[in-house]
């Protein structure tokens, strides 16, 4: 089948994203709007961009009424009325429903901390807080935001984030920074509502390394 993305609606193009690239990661970010609020909710359309600097994205779309979610509102920058800071927490298996319950779209400036039941423990260099259930917490000032469509129902924007302080629980990782992934035990989300754990790993090297015949 040939797919012309103008000729779709736009839930059908998103089911074509989250539909094809999976497993995707889930950033589980908090975030505190300026007058101290706090904020929790889950983004799969989340990678990490470089190691030098260090930085990490996330994707926030617009709400159907095309206004910013809360999140892109406490993390966009100060000269714009947010906090300029964002946490991205680890989502892991262990409190996984947690992190499904926490997209529950509460009024602005009512926390999912509260909704969910997860602790805010505080960040070392940013005031948003990390969430103390998470293994590895990414501290991060807004460095810039892409908006593609302003204003614009469902539209994507692009939170660049300059990771400021790394946060990961001591039994995870070792003294040359490896991180244990049956320890951290992470999830990806899928379509729609199902996901994926992290159990089921193999090795492979790079490269023509990869194409030789075994032994
Ligand atoms: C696992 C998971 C991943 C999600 N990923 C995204 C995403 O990448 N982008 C997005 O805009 N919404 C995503 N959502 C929906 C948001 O979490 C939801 O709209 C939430 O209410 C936003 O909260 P906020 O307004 O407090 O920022 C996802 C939901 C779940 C459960």
């Amino acid at each position: 089948m040939e797919l012309d993305p103008a000729a779709l609606s736009q839930p059908d193009r998103y089911k074509l994203l989250i539909g094809g690239i999976v497993p995707r990661p889930i950033a589980f970010v908090s975030t505190v709007s300026r007058d101290g609020r706090l904020n929790l909710a889950p983004f799969s359309f989340f990678c990490g961009v470089g190691s030098e600097p260090m930085m990490l994205l996330f994707c926030p779309a617009n709400k159907p009424d095309g206004t910013e979610k809360d999140s892109l509102r406490n993390a966009r920058l100060e000269s714009e009325g947010g906090v300029g800071e964002f946490v991205v927490n680890v989502a892991t298996e262990d409190y996984a429903p947690k992190v499904a319950g926490a997209a529950e779209p509460l009024p602005y400036g009512e926390s999912e901390f509260d909704l969910v039941k997860l602790t805010p423990a505080p960040s070392l260099v940013v005031r948003p807080p990390r969430v103390a259930e998470s293994p590895i917490a990414f501290e991060c000032v807004t460095d810039r935001i892409v908006r593609t469509g302003p204003g614009v129902p469902s539209a994507g924007n692009v939170v660049l984030g300059r990771v400021v302080h790394v946060f990961v629980r001591d039994d995870l990782i070792n003294d040359r920074h490896h991180i244990d992934p049956a320890r951290l035990n992470a999830i990806g989300r899928m379509s729609g509502t199902t996901y994926a754990r992290t159990r089921d790993r193999f090795e492979m090297p790079m490269g023509r390394k990869a194409l030789a015949p075994e032994g």
